[in-house]
């Protein structure tokens, strides 16, 4: 009988990965679950709800064969073998670690309605980043239920990044997978192993306890946002002494110790994950009484709120110290390239602080939609805010963007606005000046930019 794969949440992690086991393993029925109708129907056309390069070809390729998706939850746990769970795990805004620790009530909601309709015995897949030692709590709901179904619960965190989600999935530097150490804990590891093992070399596939595995991936998340803050908080020393923040980033990351990948100095890091985990990985230092822990790992958040406002304080000092009523561009709204997803972008801090300064913003990104970026700056239909005052434009064009700006600010780093891409003397034609340039990602050639006219700015470059 071929194995069945139930995925509860059709998010940015269920929807890819996914994906990517139903093109692998044909063999394999896999149905994606959400309680978001509206996603679930976005997921039947051509218009996905999750923009990834390289997905939708896969999605048109599999749907309707062995990859499903429904809203029929209760339905889809009962066929699985395998239920994966994706749903999100926010940062908890109320209560006892408001502010810091996972919400883990849609987890938690998860494992209630598995107990409620398996029939079966399932292994249940942590998919979610979660707090380690979560397993717990849903082997305990599990436990607890009366159910007599066998259940094995299992944490297979996802490593994958977004824009690049496709290739991640499709060769990831490793496949972890923890799970208890007992003779049914170590099969339900190797059913898992099996259905991986269809594409990703076994020696890439590691196996662990199961609190290893879900520590591993708050770790993984908490170092790679601390190579950011690093280079983030020299990129501030560069600015002040004259170095270049590139050059010493290259000079460093050729030691092989150090490595040379997530070196670039940037406006801050964004996005779903990275200051959530951090939060709660201090969260979970504070909760076993070690302080000093949480607040080393807690200065890398802040750090990166430094270098948001540290950046918009930039355009307004550079702007004779005032941008009140002055028109701003910003170029991007993502939190990275090659995505649609805005959480946690910086481009939504740099915005406000900008409005709070009473600039005038037009805003144009590639993939983000204007109602989306009016939603992350809590405006209305139009662009405006509670007082009636209409603050942000959203436009189609880079060009539209500049048009009558006092200065431009690069937030996202999309090819489409490197200085071989992107036509800046046209842009420069059409700015006030003098026109002022600050590249937040440092993808331009800022001398290039200076000889057209540009007073152009970089990160940690001088
Ligand atoms: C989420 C988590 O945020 C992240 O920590 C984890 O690593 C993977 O899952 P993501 O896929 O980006 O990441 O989340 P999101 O795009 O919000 O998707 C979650 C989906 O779960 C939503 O579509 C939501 O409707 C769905 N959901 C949530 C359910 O189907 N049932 C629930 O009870 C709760
Ligand atoms: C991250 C992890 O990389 C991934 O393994 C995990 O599963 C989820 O969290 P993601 O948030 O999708 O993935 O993107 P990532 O490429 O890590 O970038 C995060 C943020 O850091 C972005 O805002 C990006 O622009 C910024 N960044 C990244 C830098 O500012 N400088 C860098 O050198 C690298």
């Amino acid at each position: 009988m071929s194995l069945k794969i139930c995925c509860i949440g059709a998010g940015y992690v269920g929807g890819p990965t996914m994906a990517k086991i139903a093109e692998k393993c044909a063999d394999i029925t896999v149905t994606v679950v959400d309680i978001n109708e509206a996603r679930i129907a976005a997921w039947q056309t051509d218009d996905l709800p999750v923009f990834e390069p390289g997905l939708l070809e896969i999605v048109q390729k599999t749907r309707g064969k062995n990859f499903f998706f429904s809203t029929d939850v209760d339905k889809h746990i009962e066929a699985a073998d395998i239920i994966f769970i994706s749903v999100n795990t926010p940062t908890k805004m109320y209560g006892v670690g408001a502010g810091r620790a996972a919400d883990l009530k849609y987890i938690e909601a998860c494992a209630r309605n598995i107990a409620r309709v398996a029939k079966g015995d399932k292994i249940i897949v942590e998919k979610s980043t979660i707090p380690v030692r979560t397993a717990e709590t849903i082997q305990k709901i599990l436990a607890g239920s009366g159910n007599p179904a066998k259940f094995q619960v299992l944490s297979n965190p996802e490593f994958l990044a977004e824009g690049t989600a496709m290739e991640d999935l499709d060769a990831p530097d490793r496949v972890l997978i923890g799970g208890e150490q007992t003779l049914e804990g170590l099969a339900a590891i190797e059913t898992l192993v099996s259905v991986y093992a269809n594409w990703v070399p076994r020696d890439n596939i590691i196996t662990t306890n199961l609190w290893s595995s879900e520590l591993s991936k708050l770790t993984a998340n908490a170092f790679l946002a601390q190579r950011i803050s690093s280079i983030n908080a020299m990129s501030a020393l560069c600015e002040a002494t004259g170095a270049d923040v590139d050059e010493v980033a290259r000079a460093i990351g050729l030691d092989s110790r150090i490595g040379p990948k997530f070196l670039k100095a940037s406006v801050g890091f964004g996005g779903s994950c990275f200051q959530k985990d951090i939060l709660n990985l201090a969260y979970l230092c504070s909760h076993f009484g070690l302080p000093e822990v949480a607040a080393y790992w807690e200065s890398v958040v802040k750090i990166n709120d430094y270098q948001k406002h540290r950046f918009s304080q930039n355009i307004v000092q550079t702007l004779f110290g005032t941008v009140t009523g002055k028109r701003i561009a910003l170029l991007g709204f993502a939190f990275k390239k090659d995505t649609n997803d805005t959480r946690e972008s910086a481009a939504i801090t740099v915005a406000q602080d900008l409005i709070e300064e009473r600039a005038r913003l037009r805003i144009y990104d590639p993939k983000v939609s204007k109602t989306q970026i009016f939603k992350d700056l809590d405006l209305d239909a139009s662009g405006c805010n509670a007082d009636g005052v209409c603050v942000v434009e959203v436009v189609t064009s880079a060009e539209e963007a500049c048009e009558s700006a006092h200065g431009v600010a690069i937030l996202t780093e999309w090819d489409a606005f490197k200085t071989d891409q992107m036509d800046y003397k046209k842009i420069f034609a059409r700015m006030e000046k003098p026109a002022f340039l600050f590249d937040g990602r440092n993808i331009t050639d800022l001398e290039q930019l200076r000889a057209i006219g540009f007073e152009a700015k970089g990160i940690g470059k001088p």
